[in-house]
Order: C-alpha cells, then structure tokens, then sequence
C-alpha cells in the first residue's frame, strides 16, 4: 500500500501492525458499537456555512489553555497501554507528539512510568487519573504527577465499572509477559489489567464509589488544575464547575463504556452553553478530519483530543507516525479555516454551523 495520506488511510493499515488482541482492543467498544458510529457520523450530518472575500494568507491556530499557549489544539487523548502497539509504547508518543507540538494525557494504565514519560515530553503533559479505590496509593500517585511536572490532572468520571466489551473478551484480554501497568506496582489490588474476573462487573483498578466527594477530596491534595472527563450531562457540568473543576472534556469514551448514549458532538452544545465560558471545554471521539475540529470549536470546545488516530500512527510509523497524524489534522484544520474565512480560532464560532 502507498504511504498513508490521511487518517483514514492510517486506519486502514493499522491492523497490519499490532496483534490482533491489540488491533480489538484498540478499534472496540461497548455492546453493538453504536455510539462508535454516531461519534463520526454526527460530525458528517453536520452542515459548515463558511463565510468569503476575507484575507486568509496568514492563519493562526494557536490557543491557550491554563495559561499556556498551544500552537493548535490538537491534544492526544489517554490511551491504555501502547506497548501493546509499539516496542517503546508511551515514550515513543510523546516523541512524535513533541515533534507535533501536541499536548498529551498520559493514561494511569501507561505501560512506561509516568516519570519516564515526563522525562522524554517537550510538550505540556496532563496525567489522567483512575481514582484508585485504594486512595492513600491515589494520593501517591497524585504526589508523583505533581513531582514530575504534570500540568493538570484529568479525572476520568464515566468508568465506575467497564462497559461490554466483547471484543476483548473474545480475544480473552491479557497484557503479554513484560508488559505492566507501570504506574501501578506495589498497588495490592492491582491485578495485572483492566478487566473484571470472571462473572465480576466491577474491576479491581477503577472504584464504583467515586462520587462528588472525592473531587473535593481531591482537590484539597492538590494544587493542579482538575479536569473532569467523561461529562455529556449538562447537569453534571454546572456540578462541576460549583465542585471547583478547572476544566472539562466532553467524552463517552470513544464509545468504549456504554453503547447509545449520545456522540459528543451532540452533547457538546448544552454542555458548553451551562458552562458559559467559566471554565473551558474540550471534546474527544470520532475526530478524523480538520472540519471536525472546526465543527467542535464552532459549538465551543477550546480544544479536542484524539484517541485512536495518533495510535494508528504509533503502530505503524513510531514517533513520526505521531507526529504525521497530528500534522495531518492541523493541516485539514488550516484549509477548512482559510476555506471558512477564519483566521484565527476566536473567530470559529457557531455562525459557522447552518442551522
Ligand atoms: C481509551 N480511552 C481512555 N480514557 C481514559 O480516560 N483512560 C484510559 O486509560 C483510556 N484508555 C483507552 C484505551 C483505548 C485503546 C482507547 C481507544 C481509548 C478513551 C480515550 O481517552 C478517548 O476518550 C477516546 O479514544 C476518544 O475517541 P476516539 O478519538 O478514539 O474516537
Ligand atoms: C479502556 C480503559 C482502560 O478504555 O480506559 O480500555
């Protein structure tokens, strides 16, 4: 096959370079995978009505989120376990993803140490957390993304128990010897991987009892930023911009936890309007062209973040598969906003969206 050219392309070759474990765990999701579909599909329903006659020679993609400038807004979402796509896993992604200038979330279930990581990042780096049911090791690990220079914490809240997964139950799911939940040794309960055992719903790794009064908790050890991802209810939003998070990210969790509810496209615009530009809101899943990022700035994301995509590029081209990827996103970005008429990001606004 020629070089890949875009997202679709990487996608389509990504199988050819992982396991096939790897390869199902990567690409499933919950029960009939609907939600899956509707995260792309919601994007193609949408309708862009640009505006013309506006100079577009010179563009501007750069945001800033808690007082730091990005050159895009281009993040990398927490993705468990990239050994399991490459040798070097989580180091060789915030290679390409500092020579892409991509901020990244590193995932608890990294397979590389997040201080290895911190060491080798030249991008702002956000440690996403799995509140452990054992809090005195989560207040370690906090410790430590602290200690290592990590920006903000993002707080996974839609995973009490793990949807149905059928695809890694088929493939009986199971990291291959020499690969662990690096983050996680001397942690009891830790069992190896994610996955309940047996009849099990709830998952030795993830706690079905985190409630609003651990992000209290949470925040009272911790001068980072929270960010709260895994909101899609309006509700829970004004929730947590009383409970003092500093940010949001829209996410079902790239339909990986339960099937049918809404794409995060769909559920962006209440969110965004109940936070009312207190504090910023970022959307994740189903992101695969420029227009799509267009499309969640217009209805109000600061920034988005990618899963799947860079981990395709990670399978198949190391740090430059990254690193094209993300090259490849802003590019399409930089067209559909000359093609718009915006020239700068404070300028996509929901004028852009044909009602
Ligand atoms: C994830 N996601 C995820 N989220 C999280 O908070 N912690 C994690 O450890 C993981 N692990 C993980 C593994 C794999 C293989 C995938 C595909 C996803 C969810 C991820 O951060 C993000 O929300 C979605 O991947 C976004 O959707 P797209 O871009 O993959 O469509
Ligand atoms: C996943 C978990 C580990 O989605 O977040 O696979």
């Amino acid at each position: 096959m020629a070089d890949p050219l875009d997202l679709r392309d990487y996608e389509r070759m990504a199988p050819g370079h992982m396991s096939e474990m790897a390869w199902e765990y990567l690409r499933g999701g919950a029960g009939d995978e609907h939600t899956i579909r509707w995260n792309e599909e919601a994007y193609q329903r949408l309708r862009l009505m640009p505006r013309h006659l506006v100079d577009v020679s010179r563009l501007d993609t750069g945001v800033c989120l808690f007082g730091r400038r990005l050159s895009h807004p281009v993040m990398l979402a927490p993705v468990a376990y990239q050994k399991l796509m490459h040798a070097d896993g989580e180091l060789e992604m915030v290679r390409g993803a500092a020579a892409a200038e991509a901020a990244v979330v590193l995932s608890s279930f990294s397979t590389v140490t997040l201080e290895d990581v911190a060491g080798a990042a030249k991008t702002p780096l956000w440690f996403q957390l799995y509140i452990q049911p054992d809090r005195e090791f989560t207040r370690g690990l906090v410790g430590r993304a602290e200690a290592a220079g990590y920006a903000a914490l993002v707080v996974t809240v839609d995973t009490p128990v793990l949807g149905a997964r059928y695809r890694e139950q088929r493939m009986s799911f199971a990291l291959p010897p020499g690969m662990v939940q690096a983050n996680l040794k001397g942690l009891a309960t830790a069992t190896g991987d994610h996955r309940p055992k047996g009849q099990q719903i709830y998952s030795a790794v993830l706690d079905p009892r985190l409630s609003w009064k651990d992000i209290d908790w949470l925040r009272s050890i911790t001068r980072l930023p929270i960010v709260l991802k895994g909101v899609l209810n309006p509700d829970d939003a004004a929730r947590a911009v009383e409970a003092g998070a500093s940010g949001l990210i829209v996410s079902n969790h790239g339909g990986r936890n339960m099937d049918t509810v809404p794409a995060t496209i769909d559920a962006l615009p209440a969110v965004s309007a109940r936070v009312a530009g207190r504090i910023p809101v970022l959307v994740d899943g189903g992101i695969r062209r420029g227009t799509d990022v267009l499309k969640a700035l217009a209805l109000g994301a600061s920034a988005v973040l990618i899963g799947r995509p860079y981990v395709h590029g990670l399978a198949i081209g190391g740090a430059l598969g990254v690193c094209h990827v993300v090259r490849i996103l802003r590019r399409e970005l930089e067209m559909a906003m000359a093609l718009s008429g915006r020239t700068s990001i404070e300028q996509v606004d929901a004028s852009l969206i044909l009602r």
